[in-house]
C-alpha cells in the first residue's frame, strides 16, 4: 500500500442475486458494482459522481463496512495501521472501525426518530466503548456547537429539526468517534438549494479543523465542482473516467463526462437536470457488450459493442484514466457555463 493514501480499493464487486418463482431462486445478479478500483490520499476528497443507480451507494457502503463485498480487497491506513477490512471479521476490527464513517443521502430516514439527540450523536461512542457517560456528555456538547447548533438540542427528537439542521445532526454523528475518512452520499441532495451552500461549506471546514479525507457522491457534477481535488465518473457499476477535478471540466475524456457536464450548463441551479444521452440506464442485471455506454453513445462504433475498454492512463495527463475507445480520437465539449 502506498503510505500516502488512507484508503485503497481494489477490484471491488458487489452483485445483488434477482430471486425468482415459487423456490425462491437465484435467476441472475444485479452488478451494481463490477469490479472497480480507487484510492483516496490522506486529505484529499474524492467526488464520485454518475446517474442514479449507476452504484455509488453501493460503494460508499462496501467501503465502510455496511455491505459485505462479493469480491475485492478494501484496505485502509491510519496512523501507519494498515487492514483490508473486506478479509478481517467484524470483531476483529472493532477498535479500526472508529475510523471511517458514513454521512447518509435521506436525511428523514437516517435518524432514528425515537432517539434523542444526545444518544443519535454518541451513538458511535458507546458502540465503540469510548469514554465515560460524561465525556461522551462533552463530547456532543462540543460537536454540536461546532456544526452550528446548541448543546439544548441534544434533548430533543429529530421530528423537531428542518432538513439542514438534520444533517447538522448526522454530521455530529458522523464526527462524534473522531473519524479520519468519511464517505458522504449526497449529503445535501434532499435539502433546499438555500441551505445546500451552508452545509457544504461545514464540511469544508471541518474537513481543514479535523484533517479529514472525504469520498464525497453526488449524481451530478454540478455540486462536486468547488468540492472535489479528484473525480470518479461512475456509470453501470463501472469506473469510466478519473482525473484532478479541474480537468474533468476542462478536458473531459469520456462521453459519459461530457454528457454530464451537458447537463450542468444547459440547466440552471435548481433545476432538474437532465442527462443529454438517448434512452435510459440499463438494468445492471443485463449490462450491454463492450462498453457500458455503448447503447446510448453517439459515438459508438463496432468495436465499443464487441470489447469492453479497459480503464487507461490519459498520455501526457497525470492521474488521469478513462475507459473508452475513442477518446484519443474525439473532441469532447468541455464545461461552459453560457
Ligand atoms: N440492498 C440492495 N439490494 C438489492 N439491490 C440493490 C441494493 N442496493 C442497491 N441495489 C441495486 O444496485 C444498483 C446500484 O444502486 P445504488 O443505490 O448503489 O446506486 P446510486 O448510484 O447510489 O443511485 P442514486 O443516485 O439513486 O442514489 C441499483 O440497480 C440498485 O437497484
Ligand atoms: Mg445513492
Amino acid at each position: 500500500m502506498d503510505e500516502n493514501n488512507i484508503l485503497e480499493v481494489d477490484g471491488l464487486k458487489k452483485f445483488f442475486p434477482n430471486r425468482k418463482g415459487f423456490f425462491n431462486r437465484i435467476s441472475s445478479f444485479n452488478k451494481a458494482v463490477n469490479d472497480i478500483s480507487l484510492h483516496i490520499k490522506k486529505g484529499e476528497t474524492v467526488g464520485l459522481v454518475g446517474e442514479s443507480g449507476s452504484g455509488k451507494t453501493t460503494v460508499g457502503r462496501c467501503i465502510v463496512k455496511l455491505f459485505p463485498p462479493t469480491a475485492g480487497k478494501i484496505t485502509y491506513n491510519f496512523n501507519g495501521k494498515i487492514l483490508d477490512i473486506s478479509r478481517t471479521p467484524e470483531h476483529q476490527i472493532k477498535d479500526f472501525r472508529k475510523n471511517f464513517q458514513m454521512l447518509f443521502q435521506d436525511v428523514y430516514s437516517s435518524l432514528d426518530p425515537k432517539m434523542r439527540i444526545l444518544d443519535i450523536v454518541t451513538e458511535p461512542l458507546a458502540i465503540h466503548n469510548i469514554g465515560t457517560q460524561k465525556e461522551r456528555f462533552n463530547k456532543a456538547c462540543e460537536l454540536i456547537t461546532r456544526v452550528g447548533l446548541s448543546p439544548d438540542d441534544l434533548q430533543k427528537y429529530p421530528h423537531q429539526f428542518s432538513g439542514g439542521q438534520r444533517q447538522r445532526i448526522g454530521i455530529t454523528r458522523a464526527l462524534s468517534s473522531q473519524p479520519k475518512f468519511i464517505v458522504c452520499d449526497e449529503p445535501v441532495s434532499a435539502l433546499d438549494v438555500s441551505v445546500q451552500a451552508q452545509i457544504l461549506n461545514l464540511l469544508l471546514d471541518l474537513r481543514k479543523d479535523f484533517n479529514l479525507s472525504y469520498l464525497f457522491i453526488a449524481h451530478d457534477l454540478g455540486v462536486v465542482k468547488y468540492f472535489s481535488d479528484r473525480i470518479i465518473v461512475m456509470y453501470l457499476g463501472k469506473i469510466v473516467e478519473v482525473a484532478p477535478a479541474e480537468n474533468i471540466y476542462t478536458a473531459p475524456k469520456h462521453p459519459y463526462t461530457e454528457a454530464l457536464l451537458a447537463a450542468i450548463s444547459k440547466y440552471k441551479v435548481g433545476s432538474e437536470r437532465k442527462i443529454l444521452l438517448q434512452g435510459s440506464i440499463p438494468d445492471p442485471s443485463k449490462p450491454p457488450t463492450g462498453c457500458v455506454l455503448q447503447p446510448r453513445c453517439k459515438y459508438a462504433l463496432d468495436v465499443c459493442r464487441q470489447k469492453v475498454p479497459a480503464l487507461l492512463p490519459v498520455p501526457n495527463k497525470n492521474d488521469s484514466f478513462v475507459a473508452c475507445h475513442r477518446s484519443s480520437e474525439l473532441n469532447l465539449e468541455s464545461y461552459s457555463s453560457k
